[in-house]
Parts: C-alpha cells; sequence; structure tokens
C-alpha cells in the first residue's frame, strides 16, 4: 500500500487571509491608501458626494461610464419602478421575528427574488445590468420593511418622489426627511457603494466564478458583510460614544483602552494608513447636522477622540476611519443600531454587482489550493472496532 504522496504543494507559501493576493483587474475604484484618496472609475470620491447623486454613481459603476443626461433619467426611473416588492415577499416579511438580525432577512430577501426570476440562468450583461438595478432598489425596501414589521410597525411604502437615499430614511423613519437629511442618506450611499475588494466583494466573486447567478453572488456578500470583522463597526463606534457620553470622560476613556491593550473603534484601517477620506466627508456633515440640529454633543466627543487617539497613537498610523462618523451621523438622523450594517449593504449592492459584471468579462473559477498537513495514509477501522 502507498502512502499519501504530498507533492510541492505542501512546502509553499501560505497567504493567510489572501493579504497582498491580487485576483483581477478592475476599473472599479482606487484605493490610495498612503494619502487617504478614494477614486470611483477615477472619479475623486469628494467630487462625486459633492456633485452626483447615489443612481448616477450605480449607472458608473455599472456601466463604467458617467451617463448621458437621458441615460441618467431612464436608469433612475428603473431603480423607482423596482422599489416595490413581490407581494408574497411582503406577507413573509410581515411574519419575521422581532429582533431578527436584518442581515439574514436581507439575504433571505434577495434569494426570495431568485426564486421569482425565471430567467436567471441565461442573461447577458445588458439584462444583468436590469437585475442589478432590480436588487439595488429592492434590497433598501427588504431591509425598511423587515425592520418596520419587526418592531411592530406599519410599513412605510417608498415614496415616488425621494431620491433613492432620501426614500430609504423615509421607509425606515416614517418622516419624510428635509434635504439637509436627503442629502446625507444619499452621501452615506456613495460612500459605501464600492471599495475595491474587501472580504464580502471577493465572497461575491467566488460565487459568480462558478457561473452562479448575480443574485447568489450578491446574497453570498451580504453574507460576509454581516460578520463584525467587516460590517458592524460603525454600530460599536455609536455605542461607544454614547457610554463616553461627554468629552471630559474622552482622555480616561482612551487611556484605560489602550492601557488594556484595547482598541478604539473607529480608528485604524488596513489600507488607509492616513485620515480615510470617506471619515472627512462625514465629518463635515456630522457639522452640518448638528448645527442645524443645536447639538453638538456626538460632534465635540468624536473631535476630542481624534485629538486624544492622536496624541496617545503618534507614532502609529492610525486615523479616524468612516465608522467613527457614520454611527454619530445615522443616529442624529433617526436610524436604529439594527439598520446600519443593512443600510452599508443595501448601498454596496451595486459594488458587488459591478464586480461581477466585469469578472465576467474574462471569468475564471476561482479554485485555491489548501496544503495538507494530515496524517498519512492509514486503514479505515469498523465503527465496532474503534
Ligand atoms: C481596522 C483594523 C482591524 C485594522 O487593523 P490592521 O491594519 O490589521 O492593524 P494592526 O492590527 O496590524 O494594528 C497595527 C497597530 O496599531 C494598533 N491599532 C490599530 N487599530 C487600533 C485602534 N483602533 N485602537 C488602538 N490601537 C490600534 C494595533 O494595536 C497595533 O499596535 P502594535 O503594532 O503595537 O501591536 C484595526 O485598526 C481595528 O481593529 N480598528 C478598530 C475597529 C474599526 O474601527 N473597524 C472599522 C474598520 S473600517
Amino acid at each position: 500500500m502507498q502512502d499519501i504522496d504530498i507533492d510541492d504543494l505542501a512546502y509553499v507559501h501560505i497567504s493567510k487571509g489572501l493579504d497582498d493576493v491580487v485576483v483581477k483587474e478592475t476599473v472599479l475604484s482606487y484605493i490610495d491608501g498612503e494619502n487617504g484618496r478614494l477614486f470611483y472609475v477615477g472619479y475623486p470620491i469628494e467630487e462625486l458626494v459633492e456633485h452626483s447623486t447615489y443612481e448616477e454613481v450605480c449607472f458608473l459603476l455599472l456601466h463604467g461610464r458617467l451617463p448621458k443626461k437621458d441615460e441618467l433619467e431612464s436608469f433612475t426611473d428603473l431603480m423607482k419602478s423596482e422599489r416595490e416588492l413581490p407581494k408574497e415577499l411582503v406577507a413573509i416579511l410581515s411574519k419575521i421575528p422581532r429582533n431578527s438580525n436584518l442581515m439574514d432577512v436581507l439575504k433571505f430577501g434577495i434569494d426570495y427574488l431568485a426564486i421569482c426570476d425565471e430567467e436567471l440562468q441565461s442573461k447577458g450583461r445588458v439584462d444583468n445590468i436590469v437585475t442589478a438595478a432590480k436588487i439595488i432598489s429592492k434590497s433598501s425596501t427588504i431591509v425598511a420593511y423587515a425592520f418596520r414589521y419587526s418592531e411592530g410597525l406599519e410599513i412605510v411604502r417608498p415614496s415616488q418622489e425621494l431620491s433613492h437615499a432620501a426614500n430609504f430614511l423615509y421607509m425606515v423613519t416614517g418622516v419624510k426627511p428635509d434635504s439637509l437629511s436627503s442629502k446625507i442618506m444619499d452621501v452615506a450611499f456613495i460612500l459605501h457603494a464600492e471599495h475595491e475588494l474587501p472580504a464580502s466583494s471577493m465572497a461575491a466573486l467566488v460565487i459568480a466564478s462558478t457561473l452562479s447567478d448575480l443574485y447568489s453572488a450578491i446574497s453570498g456578500g451580504v453574507g460576509a458583510l454581516k460578520g463584525p470583522l467587516h460590517g458592524g463597526a460603525n454600530e460599536k463606534a455609536l455605542e461607544m460614544i454614547l457610554s463616553i457620553g461627554s468629552p471630559e470622560n474622552v482622555e480616561g476613556y482612551v487611556k484605560q483602552v489602550l492601557a488594556s491593550k484595547g482598541r478604539i473603534m473607529g480608528f485604524g484601517h488596513r489600507v488607509y494608513k492616513s485620515y480615510d477620506p470617506r471619515a472627512a466627508i462625514f465629518r463635515r456633515y456630522l457639522e452640518s447636522l448638528s448645527q442645524q440640529r443645536g447639538d453638538r454633543s456626538f460632534l465635540d466627543i468624536t473631535k476630542k477622540l481624534e485629538e486624544v487617539v492622536r496624541r496617545e497613537l503618534a507614532g502609529k498610523p492610525i486615523f479616524p476611519n468612516i465608522d467613527l462618523y457614520s454611527g454619530a451621523v445615522f443616529h442624529m438622523l433617526g436610524l436604529s443600531k439594527r439598520v446600519f450594517t443593512p443600510l452599508f449593504a443595501a448601498a454596496r449592492t451595486v459594488g458587488w454587482a459591478a464586480h461581477v459584471l466585469e469578472y465576467w468579462r474574462d471569468n475564471r473559477l476561482i479554485r485555491p489550493r489548501a496544503t495538507y498537513v494530515g496524517p498519512p495514509m492509514r486503514r479505515y477501522i469498523p465503527v465496532h472496532q474503534r
């Protein structure tokens, strides 16, 4: 009997966490981590936030270019026309348990949409873009309906007058947002739309590379984003800010966390080794919101946190990340912590779809290897002899 023949694979370098492994070329986004800059298809994020809309950014990511006026109008109309959900899905959502994890519900909802799509497997690029618009649009409604039903509230039907992002805020809170709140939501959706290849986009690609369908890939992305190492940090950052309570407590809090080798939420990033540009944008809107509401409490605590953390970690490239400010902003807009990560997911559906469509242009099945470190070959022992 021959022993297991362990080939050269046993000695190759293992890229744990796929660190520094490049799996595809992309035109979708570029992160300049050293200088704290982010670009979608070459456009600086700051310019998109100022001049564009989430709908236009969706078009940009799905088509790889900005739309002409009529193209933007018809794409916006398409997204609007897809806001409602199949009534059978609404009926199921009305029965989900109180306190259910809304990421699970979102995953389920997207899978339900797949079940209803009869042409699932036979789509070309153009049809897939339409499917992507449908998933992007309906994801926000799934989250909003699931949230309200699970809180024992009446659902709020989508409004055709509002932008995609403002409509999300309306469907969750039941209040028609003013222009500043609408703008902030739009900015939040743009800033969460795409970010190169984090775990969730990679998960979507792995699924798509088998030539499965767009729904499955995006549903997989939601599953990956659900984990606390990916989505979820802004919820923790908000909890931290609320527990600190006032700027005078910041100094003591930071020193105590650092002394016990803990992490300050909302600081540090695997790629950004300078100020996260998305955090800088959110910070500006937190300032506007604080001024409008006459409530500076969140702003003062976060500013003090920045000052103390930067001072205490002076030698390290630890700067505020998007989550330090987004949680505070969402809280001030009246959003429950339960919808923070689902909001991120609903906004990121476009990034996942765009990466999948880009990958399918030159698809290759993703099939890495693992180094075998188990026992040498041995004989099976029947259960009664063990
Ligand atoms: C995001 C994160 C996981 C990135 O980590 P990373 O790039 O792997 O950085 P490392 O874990 O290698 O940390 C490098 C050093 O900075 C320190 N550090 C990193 N983030 C820190 C934080 N938020 N608070 C305190 N110290 C921090 C580490 O302790 C480590 O110190 P050491 O070299 O003395 O051991 C990390 O910064 C973190 O946990 N942040 C808090 C959670 C958060 O805000 N997540 C949202 C990210 S968008």
